[in-house]
């Protein structure tokens, strides 16, 4: 036997994996991954793999960064973890006027926790218990949009529109008001900015319909990742904006996925000149290293809770690896590679890549949609074109591209019957074109039928 395979018999013998119907093992095979380097991944025989998903969207330069590796080393040698209630230590403080240094002006304070669900519970709470301490009490739902995506904690899952993850436990969610999504699925770029006004005009009915009752709106600031990389423009942040001022209502922006430099600016939120209420931030965070997340505030939302501590105004809530000094060394050495070049400006040149290394989809009968917003570009595959008939989710075409991808040493893995490519900052041409080509032949092979 293999070593990969006698991995893969340890593992099933006892793991239980993420987001994941076990019984597809039967006859999907597990990638048994040794080690990484840069954007590649070998398995257990030495075969290289592309990771042209930022596993999970996490991975910002690279598996095995020396930079980073070098801090998380150099922290623990020195402190690994300190309970941060009533202690504090040089890295948390150091990455939370980092935070605050390079998010939009007015989000000043920052609360850390360890996932990006956990950080959206964080924001729901405390806009909620705000409200409460401001005197308004009335106010207990929140908006969000369809077909959004915000954690699956039992909090984050009921802010969310997923139905796939969702139905299950429906009976345990908050009932959330769901505003359509400004998604611009098949439209001409022409069109968006239009498309987008519409959608705020539903907003504003929703706002108005709920005035006095609605704490926040949360939203995956331009792309709805998990949805499909769905996307939008920028206008409709800052049009959301200024309704969220019109009515009083929070402005909570999930940049979990988004966030650090993947739409083409540091934070999505910028590309609408807006400042959010609360922020959410994780995944690239740690450049992929470590879990964590932070919640950004404004000194208004803090001073909300500032009082004696009999008057339960206080913010109560922990998890034991808030601040975890590894996480935090892990959070610094990325940034610091943000300010050793021009990120931004390579971005776009690869995400030019991107979208040139897919140019022969364009006229393809089956791809109903070919978008991009930064280092993100989604492939829809369709049934047929015109008038557009969209593939039943169920077919499971995506998992033929998945396959054939991973054959090609190339680790894709789409949503649905959408093909993306997300990958780290230091992907190169050459790789770029061997995930494109992998993933163009496995959507010719998953279209044939
Ligand atoms: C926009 C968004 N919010 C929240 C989450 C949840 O993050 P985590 O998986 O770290 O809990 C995700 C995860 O994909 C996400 O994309």
């Amino acid at each position: 036997m293999d070593k990969n395979e006698a991995l893969r018999q340890r593992d099933l013998a006892v793991l239980w994996h993420p987001t994941t119907q076990m019984k597809d093992h039967e006859w999907l095979p597990l990638l048994p991954v040794s080690s990484g380097n840069g954007v590649w991944l070998k398995d257990m025989q030495g075969k290289r793999y592309i990771d042209a998903i930022s596993s999970w969207w996490v991975n910002l330069f690279g598996h095995a960064n020396p930079h980073i590796s070098g801090a998380v080393a150099e922290q623990a040698q020195c402190l690994e973890h300190v309970i941060l209630a009533g202690v504090t230590h040089e890295p948390a403080v150091r990455l939370a006027e980092k935070l605050v240094d390079i998010t939009p002006p007015g989000l000043e304070r920052v609360f850390f926790a360890d996932s990006g669900a956990s950080a959206v519970e964080i924001s729901l709470k405390m806009s909620f218990h705000y409200w409460r301490n401001t005197g308004d009490e009335g106010r207990t739902r929140f908006v969000t949009l369809s077909n959004s995506y915000h954690g699956d904690t039992l909090g984050a899952l009921s802010v969310g529109d997923a139905g796939l993850f969702k139905s299950a436990y429906e009976p345990l969610l908050m009932e959330p008001l769901v505003a359509p999504s400004p998604d611009c699925f098949a439209l001409p770029r022409s069109e968006w900015d239009r498309h987008a006004e519409n959608k705020l005009a539903d907003m504003r009915e929703i706002f108005a319909r709920h005035e006095g009752e609605i704490c926040a709106v949360i939203i995956e600031p331009l792309v709805q990742c998990a949805g499909g990389m769905r996307m939008y423009p920028a206008s409709y942040l800052s049009g959301l904006r200024s309704l969220c001022d019109e009515y009083n209502i929070h402005l909570i922006a999930d940049e979990i996925a988004v966030g650090f430099a993947r739409t083409g600016s540091m934070f999505a939120c910028e590309q609408g000149g807006i400042s959010p209420d609360f922020m959410c931030v994780s995944k690239g965070l740690t450049g992929g290293y470590l879990p964590m997340s932070a919640v950004l505030t404004s000194e208004q939302v803090y001073t909300a809770f500032y009082a004696e501590y009999t008057t339960l105004r206080g913010f109560l809530h922990s998890h034991s690896y808030t601040g975890n000094a590894l996480a935090c060394a892990a959070a610094l050495a990325t940034l610091e590679l943000f300010e050793q070049r021009d990120v931004l400006a390579d971005n776009r040149r690869l995400a030019r890549l991107m979208l040139e290394s897919v140019s022969e989809l364009q006229d393809d009968e089956h791809i109903g949609d070919i978008r991009q917003t930064g280092m993100i570009l989604a492939v829809e595959m369709v049934a047929q074109r015109e008038p557009m008939i969209q593939y039943d989710w169920k077919e499971r075409r995506g998992m033929k591209v998945y396959q054939h991808a991973l054959q090609q040493g190339v680790l894709l893995r789409p949503i649905g019957n959408t093909v993306y490519f997300m990958p780290p900052y230091v992907i190169n041409p050459d790789e770029i074109g061997l995930i494109a080509s992998a993933a163009i032949d496995g959507i010719r092979l998953a279209t044939a039928d």
